[in-house]
């Protein structure tokens, strides 16, 4: 396993990285903002493992506490993201009106099968699959805070609130439309 002082990033990478880390040292949350900043400029949207190795080196952090604040936080991606994400809730409300339909109609309409699928069961289930073109991320949410307007999808941030599984079928082939 590569050490810390192994980060086979691009001399770039490491520029960019640097940048940030003497933007933001010693400032309140300034791990936080590095992540971030960081997954802003990866072209996938995530934070790949030689990133957070290499933060790890420059904010002498162990890569342990680096890793397990980029997983407690939903906002950080560990795993490439699609160019656009569709986002269903699988909170109480939602579920009661019909957001397991519209999850699993959706994996298939992305070719994502339902593999898995019964581990969704759980309603809090985070559960983040990405579409074999890399067209499309599908995420999982507990709640958006938009029950009233159960079930409710976010396409690329913008909430659709009660939502049929025609409703997602649309947006998917607007977005591919507009390609
Ligand atoms: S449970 Fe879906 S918005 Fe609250």
């Amino acid at each position: 396993m590569p050490t810390l002082l192994q980060a086979p990033l691009s001399k770039d990478e490491q520029t960019i990285i640097d940048k940030l880390v003497s933007e933001r040292m010693g400032r309140p949350g300034a791990l936080l903002g590095i992540l971030e900043a960081a997954q802003e400029r990866n072209p996938h949207n995530y934070l790949p493992l030689d990133t957070l190795r290499y933060i790890a080196l420059k904010t002498a952090t162990p890569l342990a506490r680096i890793y397990s604040v980029a997983t407690f936080y939903a906002l950080f991606n560990l795993q490439p993201q699609g160019e656009n994400t569709i986002c269903i809730c699988r909170g109480t409300a939602c579920h009661t009106r019909g957001s397991r339909n519209l999850l699993q109609g959706t994996r298939l309409d992305l070719g994502l099968g339902l593999e898995d699928s019964e581990s969704d069961g759980t309603e809090a289930d985070k559960m983040v699959l990405t579409s074999p073109d890399g067209k499309f991320t599908v995420r999982t949410v507990a709640c958006f805070g938009q029950c009233a307007m159960a079930p409710v999808v976010e396409v690329n941030h913008r909430i659709c609130g009660h939502a049929t599984e025609r409703t997602v079928r649309r947006e998917i082939a607007t977005i591919r439309g507009g390609e």
